[in-house]
């Protein structure tokens, strides 16, 4: 594989991986604060980021042994409409700078299946990103939790979604029946 495209799969997997591990953490604080429902989005898009950092993980499969992961991790363990907004931060910067650069990297330098992987990251986050903008609207605007369905996760893409399902993913095409859903 390209160092670059290497390099990238590795920043993207710790990214991943402290994103999974900080929605958890923000989901059990946002269920204290007497926020369940803003806890289950928590939980749902955590959930997202592992199938993210999963799919990163197997592309790195040929590559053996300790590598340095270099990744911005967002801080802080505030009320939960600070969290949000640390969520909203996270989501942005993979929208907008990290999986587009990384992208069209992979995309240069003929790495197939980094594409597809970081394709379906930079696809879900922005779902994350809308739903965590949604949610902190409501807790800002009522002070009470977020009215919210059940929260559906590809298994594949980690493509994530509030309310009716598609027959299909609209990122990877996953079949409805294959989703996680969180209620
Ligand atoms: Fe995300
Ligand atoms: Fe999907």
């Amino acid at each position: 594989m390209h160092p670059m495209t290497s390099s990238n799969l590795h920043n993207a997997y710790g990214g991943e991986s402290m994103a999974h591990m900080r929605y958890i953490i923000w989901a059990e604080a946002a269920e204290k604060e007497g926020f369940p429902n803003v806890g289950r989005l928590f939980q749902a898009v955590s959930r997202a980021e592992l199938v993210h950092a999963t799919n990163h993980f197997h592309e790195l499969k040929n590559e053996t042994g300790d590598a340095l992961c270099a990744s911005g991790g967002i801080f802080g363990l505030g009320p939960t409409s600070q969290n949000l907004q640390g969520g909203i931060d996270g989501e942005t910067f993979e929208i907008n700078e990290m999986y587009p650069a990384y992208l069209e990297v992979a995309r240069f330098q003929g790495e197939k299946g980094a594409e597809k992987s970081f394709f379906y990251a930079l696809s879900a986050e922005k779902t994350h990103a809308e739903l965590y903008t949604k949610a902190k609207k409501a807790v800002d605007s009522t002070k009470k939790d977020l009215v919210s369905g059940p929260v559906h996760i590809c298994p594949i893409c980690g493509w994530t979604h509030e309310g009716e399902l598609p027959e299909k993913c609209p990122v990877c095409g996953a079949k409805k029946s294959v989703f996680q859903t969180f209620a």
